[in-house]
């Protein structure tokens, strides 16, 4: 196979640079990435189609002096590799492999999230203030409008409390934990409501389950929020039961599951498409973060959350958790 060949095989942009960085060969992958054909950039400088990464024109040059490689080199939105190119063990210039930077999953997600805070706060600050404004005109005092006052207030109080806790699982505080006694003392927290509610919960637990590593405090908080809205969710049904289900799971193994079962409400397909994103709620005094920090939580375990759902039939959240140790062992192998 000749050298042309192999360049036009490899499955990502690549030119091929002299020992000052201007071009002698590149492969149609690169010629598409910067929208120009080969009689164009031939004898080019790599460097003026990458401009923010000012340093491309040193690091060819290293790389073809001390024949050294230079990987994933960041400019903008591409990782530029360089390494000596060599014909005949004779280093004939400087392979040049660009690909794309992969986006942070994170940055992506705090600026969702930001624009969501910023939108929920406006909301009922304007109401705050066409509130105050009323007020002021009319001066004098109208129950109604300050009840609009408070009860707007405590909204955003509520919201930042939210946000607060969202962010505040960087650190996890890990212990061995028995699931199950987390679950009953979750259910316990809940207890006047599901009186008063007449929620039934049904418990399936596997004994033989091990204690695993877990942030407790986080996890009870992950475990509230999905119980939490398992009950929303049966309020208004004819059939109020939550089932509580633990177990080893099959598909992934090394985990254990937790499900939560309501024959509530149930999600359309919409719903759950959204259910995990920050501020998503079909509640009039829902935060729609439970789920979103619930996730981050289990994700931040290491573990995964699947939920299935039937509008009008129920739901099922199974929260997966690694059987882990934090010395990489397996809890039930010792
Ligand atoms: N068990 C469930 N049954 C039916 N719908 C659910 C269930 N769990 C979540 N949802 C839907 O997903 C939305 C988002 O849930 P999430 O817990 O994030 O926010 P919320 O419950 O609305 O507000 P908060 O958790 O702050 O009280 C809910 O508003 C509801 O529409
Ligand atoms: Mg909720």
């Amino acid at each position: 196979m000749k050298g042309e060949d192999i360049l036009f095989s490899i499955p990502f942009p690549v030119a091929i640079t002299d020992g000052e960085g201007r071009i002698t060969n590149v492969n149609q992958k690169f010629e598409i990435l910067v929208n120009r054909s080969f009689k164009y950039l031939e004898g080019k400088k790599l460097s003026s189609f990458f401009r923010r990464a000012p340093d491309i024109d040193r690091k060819i040059s290293e790389a073809f002096s001390n024949l050294v490689e230079v990987l994933g080199f960041k400019d903008g939105q591409y990782f530029l590799n360089f390494a000596p190119f060599f014909i005949s063990s004779e280093v004939k210039g400087v392979i040049v492999v660009v690909q794309p930077a992969p986006e942070s999953p994170f940055e992506k997600d705090i600026v969702a999230f930001l624009k969501g805070l910023s939108h929920e706060i406006r909301n009922p600050l304007s109401g705050i203030k066409g509130a105050a404004k009323c007020l002021k005109e009319l001066k004098l005092y109208d129950e109604e409008l300050v009840s609009v006052l408070i009860e707007e207030t405590e909204r955003i109080e509520r919201l930042l409390n939210n946000v607060v806790k969202s962010f505040d699982f960087s650190v996890l505080n890990l212990k061995e934990v028995n699931i199950h006694k987390i679950i009953q003392l979750v259910v316990k927290l809940f207890e006047a409501e599901l009186r008063e509610s007449g929620v039934n919960v049904v418990y399936d637990f596997d004994p033989s389950l091990p204690e695993i590593l877990l942030d407790p405090d986080r996890i009870t908080q992950a475990l509230i929020n999905v119980f939490k809205n398992a009950l929303e969710a049966v309020t208004e049904s004819s059939r109020k039961e939550v089932r509580i289900e633990t177990g080893y799971a099959i598909h992934p193994s090394g985990f254990i599951f937790i499900r939560v079962k309501d024959s509530g409400v149930g999600m359309s397909e919409e719903e759950l498409a959204n259910l995990f994103l920050p501020f998503y709620t079909t509640k009039e005094k829902g935060s729609g973060l439970g789920a979103f920090i619930t996730n981050e939580i289990v994700r931040r375990h290491g573990g995964e959350i699947r939920v299935k759902s039937e509008k009008g039939k129920g739901t099922e959240v199974t929260i997966l958790l690694p059987m882990k140790r934090s010395d990489g062992k397996d809890t039930n192998s010792r």
